[in-house]
């Protein structure tokens, strides 16, 4: 399957990994700033291979070798304008989380994708962590019986060098804040796990030591979703001197989980009223990771490429993409507002949070 590559960045070799790892054709790669071309294809030692064809013109880049998959690795605010292009075009189209900054947005991808039959998918990665992947199947077994309440804690650090090395960051155009761009995976897992509908979000965002940006740095939220239960979301790159954990806790009638590590990799606690053989097994499963990133990337292509060959909807659809904005946008509005904030929300974006 012919692949192209949308922003050379940071993620980006999480991209070529996995477009590696599933055998996909490399045609071509782009991005406004031919030196990241060059230093991520030097990094998979790829430079010298004649075939991958480089832009500096998605545009271009589209016209010129027609590939049947993308992937967008841009800072996030040029996402949506990206992946419509590319959609209205045909070709099928990975874009990196969060999929959009405004949910009119994410609605016009949704409705381009439903129309044309480009398949969307959105980098949501950490559903494909094995630990994830245990529990998420705990819960399709109603192993946890009543659900009561459940919660994601993304403690992570991020300090003034990193927001220093893109000027994009930390801008409400071009990323959010630590919850839009840190926290949007658990944001992805607390929803998916409890059930994708939302009644209300009351959430408080802060910027407390990272002044000079225009977005949050730490922020909390209650979410009542629609059969009762209950949730809490909380986030920041605030966390002193290295990242801490990000946890997903679920509390049921009859169990009760938590994930941990770096970004809910490890199982810590596995607890249920019916033991099951694999469990003793899954009570230790840790999947160590070079980084917050994960392995899920290599998964998510995977199964975009099988979803593709075999006509299916992907794991991570745009749909899910949408979800996970939708709460860090309601989120945000609620801090806006001082008020909870009903769902479903029919437009938000991050640029009311500039006003
Ligand atoms: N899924 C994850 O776990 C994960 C992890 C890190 C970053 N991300 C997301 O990936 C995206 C990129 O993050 P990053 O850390 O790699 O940022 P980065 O700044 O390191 O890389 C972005 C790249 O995109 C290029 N670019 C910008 N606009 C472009 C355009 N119009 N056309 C072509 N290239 C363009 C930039 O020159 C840069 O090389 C962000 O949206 C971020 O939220 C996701």
């Amino acid at each position: 399957m012919r692949y192209a590559l949308i922003g050379c960045g940071r993620i980006s070799t999480n991209h070529i990994t996995a477009a590696l790892a599933n055998k996909l054709e490399i045609v071509a790669v782009c991005d406004i700033d031919r030196s990241h071309m060059q230093s991520l294809l030097s990094r998979h030692q790829l430079d010298k291979d004649l075939t991958i064809q480089r832009f500096e013109s998605y545009k271009d880049m589209i016209e010129a070798v027609k590939p049947e998959l993308v992937s967008i690795a841009t800072s996030s605010g040029e996402h949506a304008s990206i992946a419509l292009y590319c959609i209205e075009h045909g070709i099928n189209t990975i874009i990196e989380k969060p999929m959009a900054m405004s949910l009119r947005d994410a609605d016009a991808i949704i409705e381009a994708s439903e129309r044309t039959g480009a398949l969307v998918s959105v980098c949501q990665q950490c559903r494909f962590n094995k630990a994830v992947q245990k529990a998420r199947l705990a819960l399709e077994q109603g192993r946890f019986g009543k659900m009561s309440h459940a919660s994601i804690n993304v403690y992570w650090h991020r300090d003034k060098a990193y927001y220093d090395h893109d000027a994009w960051r930390g801008t409400w155009a071009q990323d959010g804040g630590c919850l839009m761009n840190q926290c949007i995976h658990g944001a992805d897992l607390l929803r998916w796990m409890m059930g994708t509908e939302i009644d209300t979000v009351y959430g408080v965002t802060r910027n407390h030591l990272h002044q000079y940006l225009e977005t949050e740095d730490v922020g909390l939220a209650v979410i009542q979703f629609k059969d009762g239960t209950i949730g809490t979301l909380e986030g920041s790159g605030n966390v002193f001197r290295e990242n801490l954990e990000e946890t997903l806790y679920m509390f049921g009638e009859k169990g009760k989980v938590k994930l941990g590590g770096n970004s809910a990799n490890n199982v810590e606690v596995w607890d249920f009223s019916d033991p099951r053989p694999g469990d003793e097994e899954t009570s230790k499963l840790n999947e160590p990771a070079p980084n917050v990133y994960g392995h899920g990337h290599v998964r998510l292509f995977a199964d975009v490429i099988d979803s593709i060959e075999n006509h299916h909807a992907p794991y991570v659809d745009a749909h899910a993409g949408r979800s996970a904005l939708e709460l860090i946008l309601a989120i945000y509005k609620s801090q806006k507002t001082g008020l909870p904030v009903k769902l479903p929300l029919d437009d938000f974006s991050t640029m009311e949070m500039r006003k």
